[in-house]
């Protein structure tokens, strides 16, 4: 094994510092081995950072990079569409095709609207419950994250000697500056517990708007409904009159065209995208039964955006719908026998090493933890029972040998990784789990 330098991104970590708050423009990108680090280009499963260290990557920009890094027929659409011109504050035709394209595979999306960043998306998702139902609170569960702004940054990573009884959680917020009246709009509840849900739907049916999830709970742990739980909330929503919100956005066009709706057979009111649908270019969307959007539609509940379906994000999105629909979905087969492969070949490399694990997802995207329990279904499980500090250690040990992973154990795979990436990757696991303490 050849150690990395990291000379000149810790050099220009520390040139950052002095203009860049924390050196860094999100706070997830805060802290990392041994710095931040700076990359100069990405190219399929790689990524190249200035020191000329060459990874491969199962970040991929936090999710969106499901073709792989600079995928030519995206590059291209969006050079040929953004040389006519860039933003029109109108209409054009991309935005229809695109609208019409997830119309045709995602069950909910009868009607659409664009916007840049996944947090714009869920605020358009809540107003609009709020305007459909003259209702304020929503529920939400503990470990699920729907975006960066006062009122959803909610009972994310909780801390267990603060966040309350199981049963009737604290609603906390993650980050100091937050109003403190957020608290009060939204009750946290632990995910999977389809009977608590019902206890507090019922109790709390005239102040409850909407009901968000993510449908596969990836921020934490990867979590999977557990059977029978999204057609649960499904009915109870319907019968108590709650809007169900999908939040889409890593799930969406991930483990196939249709989402996590698609692949559960559970369809949402309203359902909110982003990530990968448009590998890279800032895109956002809101899509939901005409019932619900047509408020929107008629101008009752405002949404808006100077940036919305700008042209090169609509030629981003719609290059890469076309990619991920070709061949009948066949990148998906390609996405799902690689991430199976490897979550096989982390828990064979671990046990051979002698650490307990928990590998779960569904191969597209997977979480792994180091932990002893069996089975994790919902977020304090997972915080009292992974160990991160120690999956901390297994990420700088990957990166050294030229792997790069998210720290908070999510794995993604993207269509342009191949078996020989499998392969390092795991020789990679192996030698590191071997030093691991
Ligand atoms: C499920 C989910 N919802 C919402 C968001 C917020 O999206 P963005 O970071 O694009 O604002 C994220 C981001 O990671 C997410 O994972």
């Amino acid at each position: 094994m050849i150690l990395l330098q990291f000379d000149k991104s810790l050099s220009l970590y520390e040139r950052a510092k002095s203009s860049l708050a924390g050196g860094v423009s999100s706070h997830f990108r805060v802290g990392g081995h041994p710095c931040p680090l700076f990359f100069e280009r990405g190219e399929g499963s790689r990524l190249f950072d200035v020191d000329g260290n060459e990874y491969i990557d199962y970040a991929l920009g936090q999710g969106p990079m499901i073709l792989g890094h600079s995928p030519k027929p995206v590059i291209e659409a969006v050079e040929t569409a953004s040389r006519k011109g860039q933003l029109f504050a109108g209409q054009h035709e991309l935005e229809v095709i695109v609208a019409e394209k997830v119309r045709e595979f995602v069950p909910c999306a009868e009607l659409m609207r664009f916007s840049n960043a996944g947090s714009e998306a869920i605020q358009a998702a809540l107003r609009l419950a709020r305007g459909y139902t003259g209702k304020t609170k929503y529920l939400k569960f503990e470990g699920h994250y729907h975006g960066w702004f006062d009122n959803v940054l909610l009972s994310v990573a909780p801390p267990l000697d603060k966040a309350g009884p199981r049963e009737s959680p604290r609603t906390l917020p993650g980050s100091q500056g937050q109003v403190a009246a957020c608290t009060e709009e939204a009750i946290a509840l632990p995910w999977n517990d389809l009977e608590l849900l019902e206890k507090t739907v019922v109790a709390n049916k005239d102040d409850l708007a909407a009901v968000v999830m993510e449908p596969i709970m990836c921020n934490t742990n990867c979590i999977e409904p557990e059977p029978g739980f999204l057609e649960g909330v499904r009915e109870v929503c319907t019968r108590e009159g709650m809007v169900l919100v999908f939040d889409e956005i890593i799930t969406g066009f991930r483990p196939c065209l249709g989402g996590a709706q698609a692949h559960f057979g559970v369809v949402p009111d309203l359902a909110t995208f982003g990530k990968a649908m448009a590998n890279g270019y800032p895109v956002s969307m809101l899509a939901g039964q005409e019932e619900f959007m047509r408020l929107i539609a008629d101008g009752a509940v405002m949404h808006a955006g100077t940036y919305n379906s700008n042209v090169m994000v609509m030629a981003a999105t719609n290059a890469t719908l076309n990619c991920l629909a070709e061949s009948n979905g066949a990148v998906y087969a390609h996405l799902e026998a690689l991430g199976r492969h490897l979550m096989d070949g982390l828990r064979d490399a671990a046990a051979s090493a002698g650490h307990s694990v928990l590998v779960q997802g569904l191969g597209p995207m997977f979480h792994m933890g180091f932990t002893a329990a069996e089975r994790i279904t919902d977020y304090r499980t997972h915080a009292s029972s992974v160990d991160m500090a120690k999956y901390a250690r297994f990420v700088a040990l990957m990166l050294e040998r030229g792997i790069r992973l998210i720290g908070r154990g999510i794995w993604y795979v993207s269509a342009a990784h191949t078996q020989q990436d499998m392969t390092r990757t795991l020789d990679a696991a192996s030698e590191s789990l071997r030093t691991l303490i």
